[in-house]
């Protein structure tokens, strides 16, 4: 008997779209070649969901996907919905599903494929190989902390202001996450902090240095975020696993991705646990919705290819198919397809549902 898993695909905005598109495609196949029953259902986040219920994520929506074995997300966001007073706004619906599943460790692997090597700003010697893991937490820090807002504090003075907030809990569970990661990689841990000025991250290093102690042989480091920015382009083959907070996070993905030649390549899960220690995930690009080139045809699928393969191996626990499907994105790259974002003269520039097609094509000549 097949085995049912249920999923929800929620493409969102902007070329969120596109590449939703792509990862169906993938998803079918599945479906179709192993003995998994993949029931997958679309649901609105985001701007899509404010133009069609008002809000970036309807509570209907949120119990649905709640119950769901996985979610896989496209992006948010654009500037038709810029202008939206702070709650309504698209991203405030994936911060939500963040929050409320409490999917507090975010994985962003950079992995430099050797044939795209060329499309990185930085020389070949300084990435080729590389295989770093940034573990971002992903529902404290200053993305979450109160209090927050924009107050009036005269006629003509408002003040803005955010909170930094760890506690003891949060800290501990994240580098747990990390630790454990590491003791399977490289076993080598970088802890990314600003604690020489900001004494969230001060108890954030404590904590840290304190969760260590049952790893031993886990080698643990510490960097402070500025650093640790200059380092990740200096020389980022120093670094196995970094861990950090929530907004340091979001920067170094960012940064790690070019790295890797694109911001279309980077994958990433955000995963947590319900009341009863069941696994509940998340799947998405680290990229955002490019309103600037959407509905153009010329996204990069491949971090959405690569998300769905990440929801197989950390949610399903099938190493196999995320293996193969990163095979496959490997071999397609090999034979010299590019989207736009990564091409370089001697390569062959492909739309964003050519390179779907193509990852399909390739699939079909594996055996699963
Ligand atoms: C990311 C994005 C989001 C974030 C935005 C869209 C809210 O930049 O996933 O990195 O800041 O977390
Ligand atoms: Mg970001």
């Amino acid at each position: 008997m097949k085995k049912k898993l249920s999923i929800s695909l929620l493409p969102g905005d902007g070329i969120g779209q596109e590449i939703s598109v792509e990862a169906k495609k993938i998803l079918n196949w599945i479906d179709q070649n192993t003995e998994l029953e993949l029931d997958c259902f679309e649901e609105l986040v985001g701007g899509a969901s404010i133009d069609k219920h008002q809000t970036p994520l309807h509570d209907k929506t949120l119990e649905k996907i709640k119950r769901s074995d996985a979610i896989i997300l496209g992006a948010v966001g654009g500037p038709k919905w810029e202008k939206l007073p702070f709650e309504l706004r698209p991203e405030r619906g994936l911060l939500k599903i963040r929050k409320e599943l409490d999917l507090f460790a975010n994985f962003r692997p950079a992995i430099v494929f050797d044939s795209l090597i060329n499309s990185s700003s930085l020389k070949p010697t300084i990435i080729k190989n590389l295989d770093l893991l940034i573990i971002r937490e992903l529902t404290g820090g200053i993305y979450f902390g109160e209090p927050r807002g924009i107050e009036k504090i005269n006629e003509k003075i408002s003040k803005g202001f955010n909170t930094l907030v760890y506690t003891t809990p949060e800290i501990e569970r994240i580098a747990k996450v990390a630790f454990e990661a590491a003791r399977q990689r490289g076993k080598k841990l970088c802890s990314v902090d600003k604690a020489n000025v900001l004494e969230s991250t001060e108890l954030w290093r404590e904590i840290v240095i304190s969760t260590g102690k049952k790893f031993p042989d886990v080698q643990l480091s510490h960097m402070y975020v500025d650093n640790a920015s200059m380092q990740l382009v200096r020389n980022p083959k120093q670094f196995d696993v970094i861990v950090t907070t929530n907004m340091f996070g979001d920067i170094l993905s960012d940064c790690a991705s070019m790295l890797t030649g694109s911001l279309g390549m980077l994958p990433s899960a955000s995963i947590g646990y319900d009341n009863s220690g069941n696994k509940k995930a998340m799947y998405e690009p680290v990229h955002g919705s490019a309103p600037d080139i959407s509905g153009k045809g010329v996204a990069n699928p491949l971090a959405m290819i690569l998300s769905v393969g990440m929801m197989f191996k950390y949610s399903f626990s099938r190493g196999d198919i995320s293996g193969l499907i990163s095979k496959v994105v490997n071999s397609i790259l090999e034979k010299g397809y590019r989207t736009k974002d990564i091409n370089d003269q001697n390569c062959k520039e492909v739309s964003t549902s050519e390179m779907g097609d193509l990852v399909l094509k390739e699939l079909k000549n594996e055996k699963i």
